[in-house]
């Protein structure tokens, strides 16, 4: 072989290497796919935010105003919800603190403030009294709507149920609130 012809070989070589590389380097910008920032299928219940406040924030937004619904909600279908809360909660007046703190008069009381019961930061600090609007976003996703709170509940997803058990609640009370 003389060099001419090594030199022939070589850049074929060299040219097919070359050619390789730049199909990959090609594909790679054809193909290459962003990932998308919000996958586009949602799973039910699972909310795709980072941090605790835009989690808060959704929440709100999402959750129609539960005032309106109140004027018409039964009282007796709230004693009925309220058998869910009642493993933690008394809601008598002189009721004791259980595993959740009592809820005598708890409708436009400042939050936290059950008499001898140890609640957690999240909740002690949260500055705000239980009007109607706050128990409803609340009720609906309690660990959600205030972070870090101990309140191990899931939720009352259904408006309905919330509006009854509020309108309950609001009746446990020595001075109820008008119910519009
Ligand atoms: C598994 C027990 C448990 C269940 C069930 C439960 N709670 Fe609670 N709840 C708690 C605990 C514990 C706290 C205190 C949370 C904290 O300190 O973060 C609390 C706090 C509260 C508060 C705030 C009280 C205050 O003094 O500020 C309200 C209102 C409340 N719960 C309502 C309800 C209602 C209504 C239901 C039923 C729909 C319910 N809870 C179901 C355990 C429970």
């Amino acid at each position: 072989m003389d060099s001419f012809e090594f030199n022939k070989i070589a850049a074929a070589i060299l040219t097919t290497a070359l050619v390789f590389i730049g199909i990959k380097e090609i594909g790679n910008v054809i193909y290459h796919v962003d990932k998308p920032k919000k996958s586009a299928y949602k799973i039910e219940g699972v909310e795709q935010t980072t941090t605790g406040q835009v989690a808060e924030k959704k929440v709100e937004a999402s959750l129609a105003p539960i005032t309106p619904l109140l004027a018409s909600a039964s009282i007796d279908a709230g004693a009925k919800v309220f058998k869910k809360c009642a493993a933690c909660h008394s809601i008598d007046k002189g009721g004791a603190n259980k595993i959740g703190p009592g809820l005598w008069g708890i409708v436009n009381k400042k939050v936290g403030a059950a008499e001898g019961f140890k609640y957690s930061a999240a909740l002690s600090g949260y500055g705000k009294n239980w009007t109607f609007e706050e128990l409803n976003g609340f009720l609906h996703k309690p660990m959600k709507y205030i972070k870090g709170t101990k309140m191990g509940f899931a939720g009352l997803k259904k408006d309905s149920d919330r509006a009854n058990v509020i309108a309950y609640m609001n009746s446990k009370s020595d001075s109820p609130a008008p119910l519009k």
